[in-house]
């Protein structure tokens, strides 16, 4: 590691506790409480200005690969939708927005935002729409969570303990091509782990946003965190939705298995989020983003998934470290009235 990777890297870890004292020395200005953000609303938006920047970086990729790529863009296509690749695109954008104006807001209340970027050393695989670039994360060895799926079509909900199945198995597969030349079967393989990722990722950040707007003090956090809420579930609802083209796919040794969710359209599974448990068990069933409790969508529980699922597959001890513990001071943010 260089000297300036070194600095670059100091830096970032130490952007939480130079907001911290800010916003200490912000709270004798004599400021309204209610919009002044709290050290917890900090910790949240840190933990979401880096959230950001991995999703920016992983819809990045998979925008460049669909644009850049005919043969992973004919799959994608052929197995999930036409227009897939602006989705994909159009995503990436919304991510760089929400990514840059969270920065910015906490320039604006003087405090240095975390920045990811000394931590791109993952290589692209080298192929077209790869091209060796450097990331944050690795679409190459995923093992997806995929009960999502069945939660939101069965009117499951984790918070009241369901015992949710997998949609698919998905056991350390690349989402992207790794070689010049992928066989045509292979790449709709692919096509799969992508569909069944994209989707992932955007019920995640949904679940994430909508459990952390409970613990947050200021409106203007709440304004910024609500608002960008919305957009992640929208996200999820349009990736959900081209997941009723996919046509299935087997690999044969069991570590790549997904059904036909074509068949699911015909039998009319529901492809809004079906009603559910939620609140209490004695009120009626409730269409909501679920889950929605720190123990299984808070910042801990989110940043858990990620590392489970293979993303960040390559990072080092540094990164992974620095995102636990941004996770676990955003946790432990509470409304303190
Ligand atoms: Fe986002
Ligand atoms: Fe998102």
């Amino acid at each position: 590691m260089d000297d300036q990777n070194r600095t670059d890297r100091r830096n970032f870890l130490r952007a939480g506790a130079i907001g911290s004292a800010a916003i200490g020395a912000m709270a004798f200005t004599g400021r309204a409480v209610a919009s002044t953000p709290t050290i917890g609303d900090i910790a949240i938006l840190q933990f979401l200005c880096a959230a950001e920047q991995i999703e920016t970086d992983l819809w990045e990729q998979y925008a460049e690969m669909g644009e850049q790529n005919p043969a992973y863009r004919d799959a994608l296509q052929d197995a999930l939708d036409v227009d897939i690749v602006i989705y994909a695109a159009d995503t990436r954008d919304d991510e760089l927005s929400h990514d840059k104006f969270i920065a910015a807001y906490l320039r604006s209340i003087g405090v240095t935002p975390v920045d990811l970027t000394p931590f791109k050393v993952i290589p692209s695989p080298n192929v077209i729409g790869g091209g060796g670039r450097l990331r944050l994360t690795n679409l190459t060895q995923l093992t997806l969570d995929t009960s999502y799926y069945t939660r939101y079509h069965n009117g499951l909900n984790p918070d009241f303990d369901n015992d949710i199945p997998q949609l698919a198995t998905i056991t350390a597969q690349s989402a992207i091509p790794t070689k010049q030349i992928e066989g045509k079967r292979d790449l709709i393989g692919m096509a799969g782990v992508s569909g069944l990722h994209f989707a992932a990722i955007e019920q995640g950040g949904s679940s994430l946003y909508n459990t952390l707007l409970r613990q947050i003090s200021s409106v203007e956090v709440l304004e910024i965190v609500s608002s960008i809420y919305a957009t992640e579930a929208i996200h999820f609802a349009i990736f959900n939705k081209v997941l009723e083209q996919y046509p299935g796919f087997n690999n044969g040794n069991g570590t790549l298995v997904i059904p036909d969710l074509t068949d699911r359209r015909q039998n009319s599974a529901h492809v809004m989020a079906t009603p559910t448990q939620f609140l209490r068990a004695d009120l009626p069933l409730c269409s909501v983003i679920r889950p929605g409790t720190p123990k299984n969508s808070g910042t801990v529980a989110s940043a858990t998934g990620l590392v489970k699922s293979g993303l960040f597959t390559g990072q080092s001890q540094t990164f992974l470290d620095a995102v636990v513990s941004f996770a676990k001071a955003a946790d432990a943010a509470t409304r303190p009235f």
